[in-house]
C-alpha cells in the first residue's frame, strides 16, 4: 500500500513566445480559455483528482499567477457590498482552491530541470505533474486513473496519446508493451521529439506524469539533451529500464478529450469547444457557430 499522493507540480515558467504579443507582460498560463485562465483548469483538475498541494515552477515575471491564486480583498469588499454574490464566488473560486507554492526555476533549463526544482517541497514521495498547455476534460478523468495505477502498480506512470504519426516529432513518443488491460501498456523506450521514421510508435507522452521520486536522483545526472534542454523524457527512459528498482514506467492509454492550448490554432478550437459545451454559452453559441461555417460555402 503506497501513501496517498497529495502534491501537485505544474511547470510554468514557459516563456510563451507563440502567443507574442499578448504574453509579453502576462504568462502564457493566464490566457484565458472562455472566462477562466488556463492554469485554473489544471489546478481543478490536480485538486479533483484529490491533489490540493500545488507547486508551481514559474519564472521572472508571473507575480499575475500569485495574484491569481490569492485573495483579493478590495474586489471581494466591492462585490459583497453590491450583494454580488454570484460574482463573488466567482473571485473566491481560485484562491479557495488548493494550497498554492511557488519556487522560481532560475534558469529556464528544460523541463526535467523544472520538475527537479520541486525536490524539496515534494521530499521522497511520489507526486503528479501537469503541463499546463494540456487541458483533459473535467468529464474524462485521466488524473485519477493515473494515480490508481500507480498505487497498483507501485510504478511511474505516464499519459500517452495516439497521434497522427507525422505530429510525433512534438511529443516524446513511447515504445511499449501490451498489458493484460487494453487501456494501460508497459514503457520499454522513450525518445524525445523524434523525427516521424525514427518513433517507436505513434504514442505521444502528453503532459500528465505520476512520478515515483527516485527521478530526483535521475535527473540530477541527467546531462542536457534534444535542444541542449534536461529532458524529463530522458530520465523516464532510464527508469522504464527499471535499474534500481524504480518500479518501471507504466502508460495509461487516453481516449478523452484534450485541449492544447500551447499552440495558437488549437488554443482557438479549445476555447470554441468548450464555450459551446457551456450551459450558459452554448444555446447561443451553437446556432451561431452552424450558421457562421454555412457561410464560409455562400459565393
Ligand atoms: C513536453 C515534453 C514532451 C511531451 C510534451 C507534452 O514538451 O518534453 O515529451 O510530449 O511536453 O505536451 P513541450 O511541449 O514542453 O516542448
Amino acid at each position: 500500500m503506497t501513501d496517498r499522493i497529495t502534491k501537485a507540480v505544474i511547470p510554468a515558467a514557459g516563456l510563451g513566445t507563440r502567443f507574442l504579443p499578448a504574453t509579453k507582460a502576462m504568462p502564457k498560463e493566464m490566457l484565458p480559455v472562455v472566462d477562466k485562465p488556463a492554469i485554473q483548469y489544471v489546478v481543478e483538475e490536480a485538486v479533483a483528482a484529490g491533489l490540493d498541494d500545488v507547486l508551481m515552477i514559474i519564472g521572472r515575471n508571473k507575480n499575475a499567477l500569485a495574484n491569481h491564486f490569492d485573495r483579493v480583498t478590495e474586489l471581494e469588499l466591492s462585490l459583497a457590498s453590491k450583494g454580488d454574490e454570484k460574482k463573488l464566488e466567482r473571485v473566491k473560486e481560485s484562491s479557495d482552491l488548493a494550497d498554492v507554492h511557488f519556487v522560481r526555476q532560475g534558469d529556464p533549463k528544460g523541463l526535467g530541470h523544472a520538475v527537479l526544482r520541486a525536490r524539496k517541497h515534494v521530499g521522497n514521495q511520489s507526486f503528479a505533474v501537469l503541463l499546463g498547455d494540456d487541458l483533459i476534460d473535467a468529464r474524462d478523468p485521466l488524473l485519477t486513473r493515473m494515480l490508481d495505477e500507480h498505487d497498483k502498480r507501485g510504478a511511474t506512470i505516464v499519459a500517452l496519446l495516439e497521434v497522427d504519426p507525422a505530429s510525433i516529432q512534438m511529443y516524446g513518443a513511447a515504445a511499449v508493451e501490451a498489458t493484460d488491460d487494453p487501456d494501460v501498456v508497459r514503457v520499454t523506450g522513450l525518445v524525445e521529439k523524434p523525427a516521424p521514421e525514427l518513433a517507436p510508435s505513434n504514442l505521444a507522452v502528453i503532459g500528465r506524469y505520476v512520478l515515483k521520486p527516485a527521478v530526483f536522483d535521475i535527473l540530477e545526472r541527467t546531462p542536457p539533451g534534444k535542444g541542449g534542454e534536461i529532458q524529463l523524457t530522458d530520465a523516464l527512459m532510464e527508469m522504464a529500464g527499471d535499474v534500481e528498482g524504480t518500479g518501471g514506467v507504466y502508460g495509461v492509454v487516453f481516449r478523452g478529450r484534450r485541449y492544447d492550448t500551447g499552440d495558437k490554432l488549437d488554443y482557438i478550437k479549445a476555447v470554441i469547444q468548450l464555450a459551446s459545451d457551456r450551459e450558459d454559452l452554448g444555446p447561443d453559441l451553437r446556432p451561431w457557430l452552424a450558421e457562421y461555417v454555412e457561410s464560409f460555402d455562400r459565393p
